[in-house]
């Protein structure tokens, strides 16, 4: 099977500390693969490096093919990357469903100047979009808030917009970090579903980082587990359970 995503190698250098160091991934259509790791084990800087939020040093990164390395994250995100950021990235000021269609727009191309210009196919096509934004919220409960200002939702809902707008445009593939930060329990359960149906009913591939490491041992196909800007082990949620390097280093018992 072609993977979607290929990291070989990948190193991020700040100021002569390696924050990534030689890491290497492979992400076919409708897979999970968690990212596990202690804080500061580059996690992030993996995410950013490979949507072009940072410059890689060293390394590869093949998206479907494409080689972008080094891309800035609008060319990346053409290829059909899009992501999460950890501390929330919504637009305070802007509704709830303004949130999730500013996602739309990122896909479709489309864009509110063609809209304030009053052009009909514009018009036709951003009805079609508010339907489909309120939808999705629907299916995250989160319909009676679409005309609330992002602002004034709780740090949980707001990454729950944050989500829906992600994946709203149907990307193949997603970059979640720390998407369950927040959330109560059952908002949680909601968000892995959605995560599930979209590897598993749209084959949507899905790099995501997770602290609550059940989650990720329950949820995910495969699990990368980084300490210190490195790989320690890859491997089924079985075999990471088993991986002696993993208890020693991260875990923190043997
Ligand atoms: N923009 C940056 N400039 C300098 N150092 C950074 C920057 N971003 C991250 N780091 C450092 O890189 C290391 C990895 O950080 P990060 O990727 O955020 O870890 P994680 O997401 O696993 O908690 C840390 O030591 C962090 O301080
Ligand atoms: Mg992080």
């Amino acid at each position: 099977m072609i993977n979607l995503l290929e990291v070989e190698g990948l190193g991020v250098r700040f100021a002569g500390l390696d924050a990534l160091k030689d890491v290497s991934l492979n992400l076919a259509p409708g897979q999970i693969l968690a990212v596990i790791g202690p804080n500061g084990a580059g996690k992030t800087t993996l995410f950013n490096a490979i949507s072009g939020y940072v410059r890689p040093s060293t390394g590869q990164v093949r998206l479907k093919g494409h080689d972008v390395a080094g891309a800035s994250p609008h060319e990346i995100a053409r290829h059909g990357i899009r992501r999460t950021f950890q501390n929330g990235g919504l637009f305070p000021a802007l509704t709830v469903l303004e949130n999730v269609l500013t996602g739309l727009h990122a896909q479709t191309g489309g864009n509110f100047l063609d809209v304030l210009l009053g052009r009909r196919r514009a018009l036709e096509s951003e009805r079609e979009m508010i339907a489909r934004a309120r939808k999705l919220l629907s299916l995250m409960q989160m319909e009676k808030m679409a005309d609330m200002r992002a602002a004034d939702l709780s740090g949980g809902q707001q990454r729950i917009v944050e989500i829906v707008r992600t994946v709203a445009s149907d990307p193949p593939i997603l970059l979640l970090d720390e998407p369950a930060v927040g959330l109560s329990p059952l908002a949680r359960d909601q968000m892995m579903e959605i995560i599930h149906r979209m590897a598993g009913e749209k084959g949507v591939g899905i790099l995501l980082i997770e602290h609550a490491v059940e989650l990720v041992m329950a949820g995910a196909d495969r699990i990368l587990v980084m300490a210190a800007g490195q790989r320690i082990a890859e491997g089924t949620p079985q075999e990471i359970r088993e991986d002696r390097a993993v208890l020693e280093a991260y875990l923190g018992h043997a």
